[in-house]
């Protein structure tokens, strides 16, 4: 049997030291590998060392392209939008899709809430009508001991808003919750949420080992667990575009009409089919996401909370809709995003700053007005491309370049591929064939 790699005191060797240890036990060229790794290590040491901070046994940096989309008009501004993404054909389609729309009008948005969610799990063995009648005096009291918490949040406009007591006894034995209301402001406030709800729970088992409401066998709460909720179905951007069907223009061969049609029912599809719709909201998250990750806000929260909303009457649908109505064109997106331009990695990571400054600075308002829209032009790119051309078109392209590039192509290998490719099928040995060839007929004439 292979002998079992393990460590204890990793996390306590230096970068080098854990570095050597992988490179020794996991690759067949260590001395190569040791040297790669260390090639992407930044050579400014103080950004390193903050990069290196975000995470734990970090022995590298991974990179990831970071593009940028012009001419968004959003709200009657223009922006340059900031994207990280791996998926070539995201930033051009988006791009593309931009400019369609900074034609007609451009995008609106519009705040429909910004209500972050918090949950106190707690058993409780009693009679709830007890705990009802006395809600209000333990509401006040959450509220005045986290106070210490949420000073500085209640002067910038947030804090707790409303607390709700959940009873899931019907389904879990004693389980209830305290379900909270919060506004962060600017700042996406997981934490400020989780230490009001840590305080709540101290609280409430004060609260009710204490008041003479209850009986003995009641005065016991155990609390389960004081956590954010990801799903915040108030906190929403609806992000929209509108005009004359006419004014769509052609696509190609196809006129205005024909194309309003076909877009509609793409969208429809992904209203009524879980399939589709699983694949619609992909495309939205292509551009959601790549904005998330550039501002440095939490895309795993973002995807979470997004995905549920889509299911949130029991099915789950397209996270945009499309309406066509006395020759008008309306196509718009509702998604929850619980965003922050202040504290955690927005102010700590250097491109993402540069991001934000980029966008000019937005509140966390403004930004999700931003992000909301590029996940509608996103997905306007994609479904105009499926209904027209069909997405293979472009992307082949992009997937050419990718292929050329493994294979070493020079500039001028590219242009020729480029150009031969045009009419065929693009497939990883077929350009191998091609680059060969074209190799071997050089140094043909070249001899
Ligand atoms: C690919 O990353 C995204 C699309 O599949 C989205 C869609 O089908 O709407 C093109």
């Amino acid at each position: 049997m292979e002998k079992q790699k393990t460590i204890s005191g990793f996390s306590k060797l230096s970068k080098r030291g854990k570095i050597k240890w992988i490179v020794q036990n996991f690759f067949k060229d260590p001395e190569v590998v040791a040297k790669e790794l260390k090639s992407y290590w930044l050579t400014n040491e103080d950004q390193q060392k903050i990069i290196d901070g975000f995470s734990e046994n970090t022995i590298s940096n991974f990179y990831l392209p970071y593009g940028v989309a012009p001419n968004f008009l959003i709200n009657g501004k223009t922006y340059v939008i900031p994207m990280v993404t791996e998926e070539s054909s995201v930033v051009a389609a988006v791009s593309k899709a931009a400019k369609f729309w900074m034609n007609r009008g451009g995008f609106k948005a519009e705040i429909l809430g910004t209500k972050k969610v918090g949950q106190l799990h707690f058993s409780w063995n009693g009679e709830v009508k007890k705990l009802k009648a006395v809600f209000e005096e333990l509401k006040a009291a959450l509220k005045a001991d986290a106070q210490s918490i949420t000073a500085n949040m209640d002067k910038r406009g947030g804090g707790i808003q409303e607390i709700e007591l959940v009873d899931f006894t019907d389904i879990e034995a004693n389980y209830y919750q305290l379900r909270c209301n919060f506004e962060t402001c600017d700042s996406m406030g997981a934490n400020f949420i989780n230490s009001c709800l840590e305080s709540f729970g101290q609280t409430l088992t004060r609260f009710m080992a204490t008041h003479p409401n209850f009986a003995e066998a009641e005065k016991e709460v155990i609390i389960i667990m004081a956590i954010l909720s990801n799903y915040t179905p108030e906190c929403v951007v609806r992000a929209s575009v509108t005009c004359p069907i006419q004014d769509l223009g052609k696509f190609g061969e196809m006129d205005a009409e024909t194309f309003a049609f076909k877009f509609y029912k793409a969208i429809r599809i992904a209203e009524i089919d879980p399939y589709r719709a699983t694949t619609n909201n992909k495309g939205i998250f292509n551009g959601i996401d790549a904005v998330v990750m550039a501002t440095g806000n939490d895309f795993r929260a973002i995807e979470a909370g997004g995905h549920t909303y889509a299911a949130k009457d029991g099915q789950y649908r397209s996270l945009s809709h499309c309406s066509i109505k006395d020759g008008v064109f309306k196509f718009w997106l509702d998604v929850p995003l619980a965003l922050g331009t202040v504290g955690g990695l927005t102010s700590l990571h250097p491109v993402a700053k540069r991001s934000l400054e980029l966008l000019g600075n937005p509140s966390a308002q403004n930004l999700m007005e931003v992000i909301g829209v590029t996940g509608l032009a996103q997905n306007f790119a994609a479904v105009r491309s499926l209904v027209t051309t069909g997405i293979q078109k472009g992307h082949m392209k992009m997937h050419l370049i990718n292929i050329l590039n493994q294979l070493e192509a020079s500039e001028k290998e590219i242009k020729e591929a480029v150009l031969y490719f045009k009419d065929k099928v693009v497939s990883f040995s077929a350009v191998r064939e091609f680059i060969e060839l074209f190799r071997k007929r050089k140094m043909v004439v070249e001899n």
